[in-house]
């Protein structure tokens, strides 16, 4: 079965393709990732209107260069009329409906179904992706599979080499992403009961706010990381003590933004900080933030002794993170421990065909499908 799968919640625009055996084995036809970092970096952050622009722009030309490098794409043009019909579906993506008359306007050859994230995500660029779905759907006659984008960063996991190998059940979730900080459980396939989640703040949303205050561009996680490995390998021994917030709390939930509050105070008092306290404040605050979500983590494990420990979103990018877990998960002989690949952990389209694939009895048409930003799992 091959799929098309776009991505297109936040920053990243990505378009893959996949071809799945009965098996579970499966094959990369084609993965194109365009990040938009360097461009939200200016303001600071996500800047909705901006991403709207860029998803319209890249996902034709990107869906292009997926299909010639599978080979799928004919030359076979597609009638005026019928890219004209999707006029109004793309109302409002101008840019994008001027791209697929450009970049797409050609039959193509064995897709069966298009995986889309239709939430949760930011709703302008979510929308993008959705509304490209329908118009391709459209167009092609091909049916549209809606894909919750936390299932994504969890079944990611799954991928070992190219095969999806399940997991044994119960599975336990970390999700740590820049808008969401959950955790999951799963006694089956398919089925995900939240048991905890950030009351504010999410914990790549801590990172990056907190790399802001501390003068570091957006996204802030890698670059608070490699300050904070420079103070670890120098082992620099500095008076500064941040908050673990809600280890004493009796419930699985996380708070971060007094995180964030902390930081703001210390420089606030400390106007002219050397560059090694400051090191040492992101390995001080990477620690607050690791050291809270394997503290809940653990009590989640003593709860509901799951057999897999899966660890998903943006955050599990992160090495102090990965160690750590590494080295929780030596004490529970029975667990098995599921990290996506670093390249796996932020936002791409093979999570998205993937998760895709596993739900593919739930298939839609154009017309059923829409954007979800607050979509839950
Ligand atoms: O999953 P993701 O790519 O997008 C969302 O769905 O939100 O996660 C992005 C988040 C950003 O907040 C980014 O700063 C964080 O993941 N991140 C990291 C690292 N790499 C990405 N945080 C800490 N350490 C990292 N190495
Ligand atoms: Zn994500």
């Amino acid at each position: 079965m091959k799929i098309l799968a776009i991505e297109t919640s936040c920053d990243e625009t990505s378009v893959a393709i996949l071809d799945f055996k009965e098996d579970l084995n499966f094959e990369v036809l084609s993965h194109k990732l365009q990040s938009q970092m360097d461009k939200h970096a200016e303001y600071g952050g996500v800047y909705p209107s901006l991403a709207k622009r860029e998803h319209q722009l890249l996902l034709p030309i990107l869906t292009k260069e997926a299909l010639q490098e599978s080979n799928l794409l004919t030359d076979k043009l597609i009638e005026e009329s019928k890219l004209e019909g999707l006029k109004e579906m793309l109302e409002r993506e101008e840019i994008l409906f001027e791209g697929i008359k450009k970049d797409l306007n050609k039959e193509i050859k064995d897709i069966d179904a298009i995986a889309v994230t239709n939430g949760p995500g930011l709703a302008p660029a979510l929308w993008v992706g959705v509304n490209f779905a329908k118009a391709l759907s459209t167009m092609w006659n091909i049916p549209i599979i809606p894909v919750n984008h936390m299932e994504g960063h969890i079944v990611v996991s799954y991928m070992k080499e190219n095969k999806i190998v399940k997991p044994e059940y119960p599975v336990l979730s970390l999700l740590v992403s820049g808008g969401h900080t959950e955790l999951i459980l799963s006694k089956k396939e398919g089925e995900y009961i939240k048991i905890g989640r950030t009351l504010d703040d999410a914990a790549g949303e801590a990172f990056d706010k907190t790399a802001r205050l501390i003068g570091l561009r957006y996204p802030g996680g890698p670059k608070i990381s490699a300050r904070a490995k420079i103070a670890r390998e120098n082992n620099y021994k500095e008076d500064i003590k941040l908050p673990r917030p809600m280890l004493k709390e009796d419930s699985f939930n996380f708070s971060y933004s007094g995180l964030k509050t902390s930081v703001r105070n210390f420089l606030e008092k400390e106007t002219d900080p050397s560059q090694e306290r400051l090191d040492y404040l992101a390995k001080e605050f990477e620690d607050a933030v690791v050291e809270t979500l394997i503290t809940k983590t653990k009590k989640a494990i003593e709860e509901y002794s799951p057999k897999t420990l899966v660890i998903g979103g943006g955050v599990s990018a992160n090495e102090h993170l990965r160690k750590s877990f590494q080295e929780l998960i030596k004490l529970y002989e029975e667990i098995t421990l599921l990290l996506p690949d670093v390249k796996m952990s932020t936002d791409n389209s093979i999570m998205i065909a993937i998760a895709g694939y596993l739900n593919k009895d739930k298939q839609v048409t154009a017309e059923n499908l829409k954007a979800q930003p607050n979509l839950s799992l």
